[in-house]
């Protein structure tokens, strides 16, 4: 494995771009290949055998064709599903995302705490066991949210429309009065504002992006794989038909600075 290979990043969409940032700024240094499945978006309405397939693929691409030195699933709802199996499958490190169940029992006070995901991470396994492990105390609300991420894939991040979805969701939470939501899809990162602005200014939002940056440092200094030459080179592939994703990814991308080249003709 050599240093200069690329950080291998995918999501069902859009979503993990917001994970690929925090990365991007930890670690300065380091090429980047995204890819976004938005074909087959979203992952949260469909079976963990489709969802496994597409993991696959997803990271065969990244690892045979882009020479991935390690793979980051941004996406909470393919982590749930497959990680387990995918790990038996590949040698490279494979990093996952969750809910920041641990977090927010550390933030909230009112010991209240609301949590929004897709149908498939909020009914698998693997969170249950998360939220069994930490509800002690603690009542957890779950609210799956279909739709959202159909409309952030479109680029929605301020409609009327999303706005009124979103306001759907979190009135449940808002009747229970919890103080901490946790952000348990990449794709709702991108409507953090919204949420916050719904939620106001007491209620504590929580993500796993940072988190999933910092771990991502710490499995490369552990495999002594950081890049410590400045020659990046960041690539985005998607197998989108939508003739303004290069538009909507180049929205969602916050950093000026930070220069790609866009391959929209993934299979
Ligand atoms: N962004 C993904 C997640 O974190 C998946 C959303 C979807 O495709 O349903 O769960």
């Amino acid at each position: 494995m050599k240093n200069i290979q690329p950080i291998g990043i995918f999501d069902s969409g859009v979503g993990g771009i917001s994970v690929m940032s925090h990365i991007q700024c930890l670690l300065p240094n380091e090429s980047l290949a995204y890819l976004a499945d938005s074909l087959n978006a979203p992952y949260g309405i469909k079976s963990n055998e489709f969802i496994t397939e597409r993991s696959k693929a997803a990271i065969n691409f990244l690892i045979k064709e882009q020479s991935a030195k390690l793979i980051v699933m941004a996406c909470n709802t393919a982590t749930a599903s497959s990680i387990n199996n995918l790990r038996q499958v590949f040698q490279v490190p494979i990093i996952g995302m969750e809910p920041a169940i641990k977090p927010a029992t550390q933030a909230t006070i009112c010991k209240k705490v609301g949590v929004l995901a897709t149908n498939g991470t909020l009914g698998s396994t693997k969170f249950s066991a998360l939220l069994e492990s930490y509800s002690g105390n603690i009542d957890f609300y779950t609210q799956p949210c279909p739709g959202l991420v159909e409309l952030i894939e479109e680029g929605n991040i301020n409609s009327s429309s999303t706005k009124n979805l979103i306001q759907k969701y979190l009135n449940p939470l808002i009747e229970r009065k919890v103080d901490t939501v946790v952000l348990g899809c990449t794709h709702y990162i991108f409507i953090r504002k919204l949420i916050e602005n719904i939620m106001g200014s007491k209620v504590k939002i929580i993500d796993t992006g940072l988190a999933v940056a910092k771990q991502v440092k710490h499995e490369l200094d552990r495999f002594s794989l950081q890049n410590k030459l400045n020659n990046k080179n960041h690539l985005i592939f998607t197998n989108s038909e939508n003739l303004k994703m290069e538009t909507i990814i180049r929205s969602l991308i916050t950093n000026p600075n930070f220069e790609y080249s866009y391959q929209g003709h993934w299979k």
